[in-house]
C-alpha cells in the first residue's frame, strides 16, 4: 500500500504541509509507505494543450512531471494538500493538477494503458485558507472533488482548514487529527 502526499504550498513547514504530514503520519500508522512531492521543488511547466498525449498517454514537455506521472501510477492513494491563494488554488498545483491531461485519451477516459492502475484509485484533499470560513476552499474541492467523480476515482473527502501564519495550525488540534483520519482512511 503506498500513499502519496502532493503539497501544493510554496511554504515548506507552514499549514498545508504540517496537516499533510499528519496525514502522512496516519497512513503510515495504518501500514502505508508514504512519499511526500513537494510541487514547489520542482519545475512543472503548465499544460500547452498540444494533444500529444491524447494518442500516446505521454507528456512531450521535458520537466519534472513526467516522473510524478509515474508516482501517481505506482500509488494506491494520492493526498493532496493546497492554501488557497486569490480564492482557488495555488499556480505550483493548477500547474500540476492540469498536467494530469497526459493520463486521458481525447474523450477524458483514462489512458488504455494506465486504465488499470487508475481504477478506484483513492484521492483526498487538504485545504487552508486564511479566511476563518473553510468554505473559501470550496473551489480547490471542487476542482478535485469534480476530477474524481469525472474519472471514478475513490473520493476520499477533504479536511478544510483555516490558519494564516506560517505553521499556525499546529494549534488546531481538530484539523490535525481530521488530516490524521484521512491519511488512516487512505491506506485502509
Ligand atoms: C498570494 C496569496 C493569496 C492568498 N489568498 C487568499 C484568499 O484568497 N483567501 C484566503 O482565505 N486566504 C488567502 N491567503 C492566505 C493563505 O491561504 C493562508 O495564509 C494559508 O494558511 C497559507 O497556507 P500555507 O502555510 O500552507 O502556505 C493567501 C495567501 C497568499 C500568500
Amino acid at each position: 500500500m503506498k500513499v502519496l502526499g502532493i503539497m501544493g504550498s510554496p511554504r515548506v513547514g507552514g499549514n498545508s504541509d504540517i496537516l499533510l504530514d499528519e496525514a502522512l503520519a496516519g497512513a503510515k500508522q495504518a501500514g502505508a509507505d508514504v512519499e511526500k512531492i513537494i510541487l514547489n521543488k520542482l519545475k512543472i511547466s503548465g499544460c500547452h494543450d498540444c494533444k500529444k498525449c491524447n494518442e500516446t498517454g505521454i507528456c512531450v514537455l521535458k520537466d519534472d512531471m513526467p516522473e510524478i506521472h509515474k508516482k501517481i501510477l505506482e500509488a494506491d492513494a494520492i493526498i493532496h494538500s493546497c492554501p488557497v491563494y486569490f480564492w482557488t488554488m495555488t499556480a505550483q498545483m493548477k500547474a500540476y493538477l492540469d498536467r494530469w491531461c497526459a493520463l486521458f485519451d481525447a474523450k477524458w477516459r483514462w489512458q488504455k494503458q494506465y486504465y488499470p492502475k487508475m481504477k478506484g484509485k483513492r484521492i483526498g484533499l487538504i485545504t487552508v485558507c486564511g479566511d476563518p470560513n473553510v468554505h473559501t476552499a470550496d473551489p480547490i474541492v471542487h476542482s478535485f472533488k469534480s476530477t474524481a467523480d469525472m474519472t471514478k476515482l475513490n473520493w476520499l473527502g477533504a479536511v478544510m482548514a483555516s490558519a494564516t501564519d506560517k505553521g499556525e495550525i499546529s494549534k488546531d488540534e481538530k484539523a490535525k487529527k481530521q488530516a490524521f483520519e484521512l491519511g488512516e482512511k487512505a491506506a485502509s
